[in-house]
């Protein structure tokens, strides 16, 4: 039969989505590590919920005015026709997983921390990928203003220790009891002026006037200077909260600005929001973290009692950018330890033996197996910066020896196949190089 000349299909990237290829590695490493280490000291735990959940859950949560639930969300049904969704945030997740297993039996309050995919069908640019990461903190089961301060200095903190600089910008969008009252003022005050909305804003108008603040359109921010601030028509219980979280925050050194229009984009937030956003940048479009406190949002998703919490979430893709556009110092990969080279049938076999001896011990091993040329196994050596090749040449495998080569000077030494082991580890603890694995990583400018 002749064989079809069908043109090879090809296989592109999805767009708004990213690969994340071995180059960038030690961004990851150092972003999961860093998290890892600030949750610990913060004294979080960490908490994995699924990827995918009932798509309920968002529409409950995140909300039925919110930009996630109603343009971005990857919603569909499963072979068993259940509608289900790739979360678009962690929160309502971990706020489920609260209910679902009980911990508000647990001491209180419960702090979980979050690192892993997000999924958005945004419009891609730069900055704004359809899967991006976050690391997120969750503090539920208590309602103190300290908490949030606590929280924004955790993400101010985070940015300061990594020397990129920062500032939050801090509002108070009330709860129940007082936020219809504000909505009221703000609806009449757009009503008046609709003519200055685009289309979009009309819309959030209608479901949700308070999303009119969050506005990308020139004209719409002027008219928002006159409008209705949120602050001025809080609750005694809302603005006192308020005020100590800016009390907390002077106390921390924390530097912030009061700035009306962070609304945030999800339905469930009460009294304080922020956004964590690079210093002398305005607007949240581009901002390296948010969060708020949701007091009201356990509870409406099934909790017997009224659950306060509070929490935020940072993007890890545009943190990675600003360290690489800063040249910030993120430790290398650690190098291997020693490399292994052969040369011959034999050679391939003992050194693959050698390998695993060596592996076992804890060190970290490079090798050509499959090269077959001495030179272009050096070579390598040479490149990957290690300090000592081991040879197994066709003399070696006769004498039953291996060659240690100081790859700085070129001496070579003859060592006994039977003492190879303990002379790795002499050759090793005598130079810069000891088990990878127990060290930390060295320090490096990109
Ligand atoms: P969010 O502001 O929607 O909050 O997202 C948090 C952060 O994720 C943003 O500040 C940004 O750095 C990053 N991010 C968001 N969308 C994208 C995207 N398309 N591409 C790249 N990065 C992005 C939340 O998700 C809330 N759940 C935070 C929270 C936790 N509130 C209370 N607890």
């Amino acid at each position: 039969m002749p064989q079809s000349k069908s043109k090879k299909q090809t296989f592109q990237l999805l767009r708004g989505m990213k690969d994340i290829l071995p180059d960038e590695e030690r961004y990851w490493v150092f972003m999961r590590d860093r998290v890892r280490d600030f949750a610990r000291r913060y004294g979080f735990r960490s908490i994995e919920t699924p990827i995918l959940e009932q798509s309920n859950l968002y529409l409950r949560s995140s909300g039925l005015s919110s930009d996630i639930v109603t343009k971005e969300m990857y919603v569909f049904s499963d072979p068993g026709n259940e509608r289900v969704a790739l979360r678009p945030e962690f929160t309502p997740g971990i706020a489920r997983a609260y209910i679902e297993h009980g911990m508000l039996n647990q001491s209180q309050p419960v702090k979980v921390y979050s690192f892993g995919p997000i999924f958005r069908h945004d419009r891609p640019q730069a900055g704004r990928f359809r899967q991006h990461t976050q690391f997120n903190f969750e503090v539920i089961g208590d309602q103190s203003p300290i908490l949030d301060a606590q929280l924004i200095t955790m993400g101010y903190q985070f940015y300061a220790q990594l020397n990129l600089p920062v500032q939050v910008d801090i509002n108070s969008i009330g709860c129940s009891a007082c936020r219809p009252r504000y909505l009221k003022k703000l609806t009449t005050f757009l009503t008046e002026n609709k003519k200055v909305l685009g289309p979009d804003d009309q819309e959030r108008l209608k479901k949700n006037p308070l999303r009119v603040l969050d506005t990308k359109d020139a004209n719409v921010e002027e008219l928002l200077m006159q409008a209705p601030q949120t602050v001025d028509h809080l609750c005694d219980e809302c603005k006192d909260h308020f005020v100590l979280v800016l009390e907390y925050l002077d106390e921390m050194d924390v530097k912030y600005n009061l700035n009306g229009r962070i609304v945030r984009g999800l339905d469930y937030y009460t009294k304080t929001t922020w956004e964590i956003i690079e210093s002398g940048k305005t607007g949240s479009q581009d901002s390296l973290g948010g969060g708020g406190r949701y007091d009201e949002l356990l509870h409406q998703l099934g909790a017997r009692a009224k659950t306060p919490a509070v929490g935020f979430a940072c993007g890890v893709e545009r943190a990675i950018t600003k360290l690489r556009a800063n040249d910030i110092a993120v430790p290398n990969m650690p190098k291997p330890d020693v490399y292994i080279a052969q040369l011959g049938k034999e050679a391939k076999k003992k050194a693959l033996k050698l390998f695993q001896q060596l592996n076992a011990e804890g060190y970290y091993i490079a090798e050509a197996f499959s090269k077959d040329g001495l030179k272009a196994q050096l070579e390598q050596a040479d490149k990957l910066g290690v300090k000592y090749a081991l040879i197994i040449g066709q003399q070696e495998i006769v004498d039953n020896t291996v060659l240690i080569r100081d790859m700085e000077n070129g001496n070579q030494e003859t060592v006994d196949w039977s003492k190879i082991v303990t002379e790795v580890a002499k050759h090793l603890e005598k130079g810069v190089n000891s088990k990878r694995l127990e060290r930390p990583l060295p320090l490096q400018a990109k």
